[in-house]
């Protein structure tokens, strides 16, 4: 039996940092074994929020899959592609958009949300109120069973359910609903204490050297009350010692060190200096080998693997909706 499929899919936002290597990459990675995985680059959607200023996307893409090959992201195992590439998305995504009422879009909550949050830019489009039409168009084109998401996404992945059966109740059952499946990533704080986010400028990027990782970890948020070294220390609301209990085996004998007064703030953000840069180097050295050409070689792979299936799919959307001769 041919394993089932799964999409998932990124924006175009550059550098990847630790929070994406936990919450989303090292599941990517293990999902790889397990699946036919198409790993996508989302830049359309990129183009939902950014259309007023899209310098960056095209960089920010060849960044972005220089870091998923680098963490382990295989391209003889996974499709690994860029949407606009596969033209296939716009079509399925405009025939989906007969379907879709006005009304599923507008009570979306992302939508909601996004149009508050981001109240800079104009979204009041076409385009970003279409949103989950083009994710569905994503999903739905591979026919994939299982997307691997954030709980920020589910409403999306509702919406792709909702879309599938629309299309299968008017045409023929065609599309399979698909399951999110939720990352569950554990809470990873930024140097100040919030979120690790690139629009806090709070992160710990993957290609950080030893040099950069020294200021961001110094930087970081301790137990305010423990001002001297052997004061003793409440490790609960401290950014090291939250990261510690992420990443370093013996986390407990810190902890009780920093209760007890016999660990200083600073020789504690030297150990989590050096144990992130234990995780970061060895991604490092892979990445300062993976040269543009072979971003671009990989791309234009995946690109021709995910045409194919995508192909396949249109022709049967064609067929179902009466728009084939
Ligand atoms: N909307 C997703 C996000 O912001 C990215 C995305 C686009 C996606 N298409 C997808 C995720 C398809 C899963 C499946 O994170």
């Amino acid at each position: 039996m041919t394993p089932k499929a799964i999409l998932s899919g990124m924006r175009p936002s550059g550098k990847l940092h630790l929070g994406h290597l936990l919450g989303v990459i090292e599941n990517w990675k293990k999902l790889q074994h397990e699946y036919r995985c198409f790993f996508m680059v989302a830049d359309l959607h990129a183009l939902t929020t950014e259309y007023a200023d899209t310098a960056r996307i095209s960089r920010n893409t060849i960044d972005m899959v220089g870091d998923w090959l680098a963490c382990g992201i295989d391209p003889d195992r996974s499709v690994i592609f860029r949407q606009s590439d596969v033209p296939e998305h716009a079509e399925l995504h405009l025939m989906l958009s007969m379907l879709t009422p006005l009304g599923w879009l507008y009570s979306c909550p992302t939508y909601k949300e996004q149009l508050r949050e981001q109240s800079s830019k104009d979204l009041k489009t076409y385009g970003f109120l279409g949103y989950p039409v083009l994710q569905a168009a994503d999903i739905l084109l591979y026919r994939a069973a299982v997307v691997p998401v954030g709980r920020d996404q589910l409403p999306h992945i509702e919406l792709t359910r909702e879309i599938a059966r629309r299309f299968n109740a008017l045409y023929g059952p065609f599309f399979p609903e698909p399951e999110g499946l939720l990352t569950e990533a554990p809470y990873l704080p930024g140097t100040d204490g919030r979120k690790m986010s690139k629009s806090y400028g709070n992160c710990i990027n993957l290609s950080d050297t030893r040099d950069e990782l020294g200021p961001k970890t110094n930087a970081m948020f301790t137990d305010p009350k423990k001002v001297r070294r052997d004061d003793p220390g409440d490790p609960s609301g401290c950014v090291v010692y939250a990261l510690h209990r992420l990443f370093t085996a013996d986390h407990e004998r810190i902890a009780a060190a920093c209760r007890a007064g016999s660990l200083g703030c600073v020789a504690d953000k030297k150990a989590i200096a050096a144990t992130l840069d234990g995780i970061l180097q060895p991604i490092r050295e892979r990445r300062s080998a993976i040269g543009e050409q072979r971003i671009r070689a990989v791309l234009e792979n995946g690109a021709q693997r995910a045409s194919a299936v995508a192909r396949e799919t249109m022709q049967e959307v064609k067929r179902l909706t009466g728009l084939a001769l």
